[in-house]
């Protein structure tokens, strides 16, 4: 199995550390960690290891599925990781016997690197580009690559990196046309949470939607690391087959987090992330009109931008940026966009003002 380096994490390791200002995280701003009971009584695994039963059934009722639909996962990664090994044909899950009927993914892109590299090293993944600059979604591209191999489609929305948020109708054929392929419709859905009017979870729309996502992006708890995919009871089942081989169980802190965070507080956690994604978003929009730059404007805490003016494509302006203003951005050819540089504007406001004013520095020096 072949499979390419991460190209974001990558650059990342290479500059966070070392930076003053980091606008390239595409979440909101962590919550501070005395908000919650930090005690869950031991540091056990979880047992079973697929997440205690109760709680699984209260975040299967989000899906109106039972408790066995749901396997909490550490993080979103490992939820996705899981539905691939799952849902692809080969290699089968341990003792044999799994849902998939087919070795490709057909994966609509730009989006999370994960999603597409891990499918492609499994089996074959095929990509579906979104059209600039609206990036929408077309369904008929998508049927033109679907076929008999295809054993599930991938899609991530709210998307990273554009902050597309593709609607009802559109979801809705994608998972008819994953339906009968006898294929999965797989969406990742770890953005969902910080718009203000969520869909449907595609988990929610039949035995051939899986959805997958985690408390990282839009509670602000990524340290938690705890995630889940939801499915049907044969895609649950393999992914947990696989799952003893890679982390056996999520952790029991995050879960005893996860019980605070999607419990009574939920709302109010969501609405104040919500509301500083709100106000990030007319700074940003603001800074993007005074430095002449393009945007589709996105849902979420992530604007994937034009490349200014003076500057050879995406690398050599985020280059530029951390090397003369101490700025990390996320370039775009980390997504097969060189044209785009991403800006996550989810984090501290004095940050993200800070940032603005000396990316824009080194933008106008060009000029
Ligand atoms: C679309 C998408 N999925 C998954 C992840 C990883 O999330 P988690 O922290 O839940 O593993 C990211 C992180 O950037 C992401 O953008």
């Amino acid at each position: 199995m072949e499979i390419e380096p991460f190209a974001l994490e990558r650059w990342f390791d290479e500059h966070e550390h070392d930076a003053d200002i980091m606008l390239a995280e595409s979440g909101i701003r962590s919550l501070p960690a005395d908000r919650f009971d930090l005690d869950p009584g031991k540091l056990g695994y979880v047992i079973p290891t697929d997440g205690d039963p109760e709680f699984r059934a209260e975040i299967a009722a989000r899906y109106g599925r039972g408790p066995d639909e749901i396997a909490f996962t550490v993080g979103t990664q490992e939820a996705n990781f899981l539905t691939f090994l799952a849902t692809l044909s080969s290699p089968a899950p341990p003792g044999g016997d799994g849902p998939g009927t087919g070795t490709d993914a057909v994966v609509v892109t730009p989006t999370y690197q994960a999603l597409y590299s891990v499918p492609d090293a499994i089996g074959d993944a095929m990509s579906v580009p979104l059209e600039p600059p609206t990036w929408e979604l077309s369904v008929d591209r998508v049927a033109e690559a679907v076929d008999d191999d295809t054993a599930v489609i991938v899609l991530n929305n709210p998307n990273n990196p554009t902050g597309r948020y593709h609607d009802e109708g559109r979801v809705r054929a994608l998972y008819d046309l994953a339906a009968e392929h006898d294929a999965y419709l797989l969406c990742d859905e770890v953005y969902r949470g910080l718009a203000d009017d969520p869909l449907p979870p595609v988990a929610s729309l039949g035995d051939h939607g899986i959805s997958t996502t985690s408390l990282t992006k839009a509670y602000g708890l990524a340290g938690a690391r705890f995630g889940w995919l939801a499915g049907s009871p044969g895609v649950v089942d393999a992914a947990v087959r696989w799952k003893d081989y890679t982390t056996i169980s999520p952790s029991l802190f995050g879960q005893h987090v996860a019980e605070q965070a999607l419990g009574d507080r939920e709302g109010d956690i969501l609405s104040e992330n919500r509301a500083l994604a709100r106000e990030h978003h007319d700074i940003v929009a603001d800074w993007i009109a005074d430095h002449d730059l393009d945007w589709h404007d996105p849902v979420g805490v992530n604007a994937f931008l034009t490349v200014p003016d003076g500057f050879d494509g995406s690398r050599a302006f985020c280059r530029a940026v951390v090397e003369e203003a101490s700025v990390v951005l996320a370039p775009g050819d980390a997504f097969g966009c060189d044209d785009y540089f991403r800006l996550g504007f989810g984090h501290e406001t004095e940050q993200l003002e800070e940032g603005l004013a000396r990316v824009g520095e080194v933008i106008e020096s060009r000029r």
